[in-house]
Formats: structure tokens, sequence, C-alpha cells
């Protein structure tokens, strides 16, 4: 790497191009890229588990429909962004294998069990809420296959995010047990859905190095508040309580949350606390039943390209 290329890099990024694959680009860039992408990826994998589990207890054929419709989504994000990953090297194998041995993390968000059928609708409002305000952002970073990824799992975001409001306001106006359950989600989801979007600026050693080179264009702080000042007015107007005595709204009209529980946080993201070694265990488990598949594959693309070669 020389100061010429970087030079011309950093101009390129000052000018608001996009880099491409094939592209120069600093090891340190790709290297950053590379651990985004692959464990967004990741989580959009292991975020099919906690509402995959209640297909086949939908309570009626609509909401089935639409929540199958929503996990084979996340398991085309986890597709796309996994080519997005591979576009700069990564192999899908090391990928994988980064996931299962913890070398690499996923979202803190999908370590919470999903208790009740309300928690699906809660998950769609708050998690996808907070996943899309993130993902808006990164649909304008600095690099082309992760940008244009972002549009298109945005939109399909956005589907997710109205179906799980839709239902939490039905059930917030339903009978008294719907609203006890749809008030037990949110009390359960709001801080989990507040942490997932990062540490705080001051705690956040990639941010420095993300937003220079414009992979992000707004600190994990300034998403959340994004995220805060949008969902608690819609959830006070669905007639909810807001499991957070601090939060109250400010001069310039932010809403402010009370202090954040990072041990748990991090806690989670280790395994210590929540559902990560049984989320790990049965990603292990799908890897191990799916080794057939994998194998198959191989055999027919190395068959083919014997018969291309004759
Ligand atoms: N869960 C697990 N790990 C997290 C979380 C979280 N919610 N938030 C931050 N971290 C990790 C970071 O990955 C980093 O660890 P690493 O260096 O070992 O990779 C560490 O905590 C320190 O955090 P930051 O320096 O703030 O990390 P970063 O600048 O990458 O910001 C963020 C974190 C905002 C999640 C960023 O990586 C990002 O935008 N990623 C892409 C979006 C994404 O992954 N979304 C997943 C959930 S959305 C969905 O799947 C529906």
């Amino acid at each position: 790497e020389t100061p010429e290329q970087h030079a011309a890099f950093e101009a390129r990024i000052a000018a608001g191009d996009k880099i491409e694959p094939g592209d120069w680009m600093p090891a340190e860039y790709r290297r950053q890229l590379i651990r985004m992408i692959s464990q967004h990826a990741h989580s959009e994998v292991v975020g099919m588990l906690p509402e995959g589990e209640w297909i086949s207890q939908a309570p009626t054929l609509k909401r089935k429909t639409i929540l199958m419709a929503k996990v084979q989504d996340e398991a085309g994000h986890g597709q796309y962004l996994y080519h997005a990953a591979e576009t700069l090297g990564a192999t899908r194998e090391e990928m994988l294998e980064a996931l299962l041995t913890r070398k690499a993390k996923y979202s803190s968000i999908f370590n919470y069990p999903t208790l009740t059928w309300a928690d699906v609708g809660m998950i769609g409002w708050l998690v996808d809420g907070a996943a899309i305000k993130n993902q808006t952002m990164l649909a304008g970073c600095s690099y082309g296959p992760y940008s244009r990824a972002m549009v298109r799992i945005c939109s399909e975001e956005t589907f997710h995010h109205k179906q799980g409001k839709e239902m939490i306001v039905a059930y917030a106006q339903g009978t008294p047990e719907q609203r006890r359950m749809a008030q037990d989600a949110l009390d359960r989801w709001w801080w989990p859905a507040v942490q997932m979007l990062g540490p705080h600026d001051s705690d956040s050693p990639n941010t420095g190095v993300l937003s220079r080179w414009g992979i992000k264009l707004k600190s994990n702080d300034e998403v959340r508040q994004e995220f805060v000042n949008e969902h608690v007015p819609e959830l006070l107007e669905a007639g909810l309580t807001l499991p957070d005595p601090d939060m109250h709204q400010n001069e310039q009209g932010n809403w402010i949350h009370g202090p954040i529980n990072w041990d748990e946080f991090w806690a989670v993201i280790k395994g210590e606390a929540g559902l990560g070694n049984e989320r790990l265990a049965t990603r292990q488990a799908a890897h191990d039943e799916g080794a057939w598949v994998r194998d198959a594959l191989q055999a027919y693309a190395d068959r083919q390209r014997r018969s291309a070669s004759e």
C-alpha cells in the first residue's frame, strides 16, 4: 500500500464515489467491511430462529403466511449479504466457520426468547424498525455492493415493520388479555432493541474509521436517537407504556431514554446470558444436516466443469 494509493482512495471517498469490488482499497477498509457485512449476514440467518419457532403456531392463516414470507426474506437477506462479503474475498466457508466458532458476532437481539405470539409483532415493530434506521443509513455507504443490497433489504424490512406494527396496534386495542400480551412483549423487547444499535459512541472502537471511509454515515447514538424519536410517540399512541421511567421529551423535541444496561448487552453477546448457546447449537445442527446438500452441489459443479472441459 503506497501513500499515493491511499491519497487517491481518500479522494474518491471525499468525492462520494462508490468503491467497487475490483477497485484498489486499503486492507483495513476491506477487513472492516468483511467484519461488518458478514456479521450482518449472520444476524439475518440467526434472526430466522426466534420467529421461525412460531410459524406452526400462528393464530390465523393470514398471520402464518405473513410470517413465512418474513422469515424467508431474512434468509434472502443473508444470501445477498454473504455474496456482498464474497466480493471482498471472504469465502462462505470461512464466514460460517467464524460464526459457529464465535469468532464473528451476530446481533445481540436474536439471543432473546420469543415467549408469546405478541413477540412476533413486537420484533417486527421494534427490531425491524431499529434495523431499518441503521440500514437506511448503510444504503448510502461507500461500498457499492453493500449499499445496493441495503436498498432492496430496506424495502423488504419496511413490510416487516408494518406488519409488526399493525399486529401490535390491533392487540393493544383488543381484549384485556391481548393488551396484556402486547405490553408484556414491549416490556421485554424495548431495552434489547435500544441496545441493538450498538454501544454508545464513546465506547464504539470501529465508528471512527468507518465514518472516515463513508461506511457509517451516522454514529450508533445518532441512529438510536432516530429510532427512539420515531417509536416512542407511536407506542404511546397505541396505548402502551414504555418500560423506562426516565423517558421524556427535551426542548429540542428528542425523546431521551434512561441509562442502558450495557453489562447485560455484553453478557448476551458473549453467550453468558440469553440464548446464544442454544442459537449456535441450532445453527451447528442445521449446518451438519446440510452437509449432504453441499456435497451434492459440489459433485454436480465438478461434473459440469469436467464435461465443459471435455
Ligand atoms: N450485537 C452484537 N454485537 C454488537 C452489537 C450488537 N447489537 N452492536 C455492536 N456490536 C459489536 C460490534 O460488532 C463490535 O465488535 P467487533 O469489533 O468484534 O466486530 C463491538 O460490538 C463494538 O461496537 P462498534 O465499534 O460500535 O461496532 P460497529 O462500528 O461495527 O457498529 C453496528 C455496530 C451498528 C451493529 C454496525 O456493525 C452495523 O451497522 N452493522 C450492520 C448492520 C447489522 O449488522 N445489523 C444486524 C441487525 S439487523 C437484522 O438483522 C434484522
